[in-house]
C-alpha cells in the first residue's frame, strides 16, 4: 500500500486536532523535550509557524486510509539533521515504527539531502533505541538534560 506525507501546514482542523490528541498522549509525551500537555491554541501557532520556517518540516504519516504516526525534520541543514518520530498511540498494529522510520530516512536522504541523521533519545526509551539500531543509527555520545540522560545517535547516507 503506498505511503502518502500529509505536511503539517497542509492538513485540515480534524487533522490538527487528532495529531495534537497523539502528542498529549502519555505514551509519546513521555518521550518528549516538552513532556507539558500541549493547548490547542499553542499547537495551531506552531503548525502556523512552520510555514515561514526553511528550517523545520512536520508530516502527518498515512498509510491507504490509515493514519500511521508523525515524522519530522528539525535543523536542518546541509551538514545534518535531526529526527522526530511518533506512531500513532491509538493504532493497535505492529511495525508502524519500522514503516514510519523508513519512510523518514528516504525523505532525509533522497529529498533533503542530509548527509547525516541525529536522533536523540531518552536511554530509558528502549523501543525506540531498538528501532534506530535495526536501521544503522550508532551511539555517538550521551547527555544530561533535566537529570535525564539522552542518548545522541547518527545514521550517515553512505551507511543507509
Ligand atoms: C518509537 C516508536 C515510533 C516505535 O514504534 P513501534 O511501533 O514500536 O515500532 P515497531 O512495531 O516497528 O517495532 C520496533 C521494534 O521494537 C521492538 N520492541 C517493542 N517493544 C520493545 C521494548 N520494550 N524494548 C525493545 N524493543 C522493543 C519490536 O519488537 C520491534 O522489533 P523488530 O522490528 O526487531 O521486530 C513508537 O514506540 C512510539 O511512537 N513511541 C512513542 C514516541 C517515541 O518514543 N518517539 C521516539 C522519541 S526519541
Amino acid at each position: 500500500m503506498s505511503v502518502q506525507l500529509r505536511n503539517f501546514t497542509t492538513l485540515n482542523a480534524q487533522q490538527k486536532a487528532m495529531i495534537l490528541e497523539w502528542r498529549n498522549h502519555p505514551s509519546v509525551r513521555a518521550n518528549m523535550y516538552n513532556t507539558d500537555t500541549i493547548s490547542q491554541e499553542e499547537h495551531l501557532a506552531f503548525i502556523d509557524s512552520l510555514v515561514k520556517r526553511e528550517d523545520k518540516r512536520y508530516f502527518l504519516v498515512q498509510e491507504g486510509k490509515e493514519d500511521i504516526g508523525v515524522i519530522d525534520f528539525n535543523a536542518i541543514s546541509t551538514i545534518s539533521t535531526k529526527l522526530g518520530i511518533y506512531a500513532n498511540p491509538f493504532l493497535a498494529k505492529k511495525g508502524m515504527g519500522t514503516l514510519l522510520m523508513k519512510t523518514l530516512i528516504a525523505y532525509a536522504f533522497d529529498v533533503l539531502k542530509t548527509p547525516t541523521l541525529e536522533a536523540e533519545v531518552f536511554a530509558h526509551n528502549e523501543r525506540a533505541i531498538h528501532l534506530y539500531e535495526k536501521f544503522g543509527f550508532q551511539e555517538k555520545f550521551r547527555r544530561f538534560i533535566n537529570e535525564k540522560e539522552i542518548i545522541c545517535m547518527e545514521l550517515d547516507n553512505e551507511n543507509r
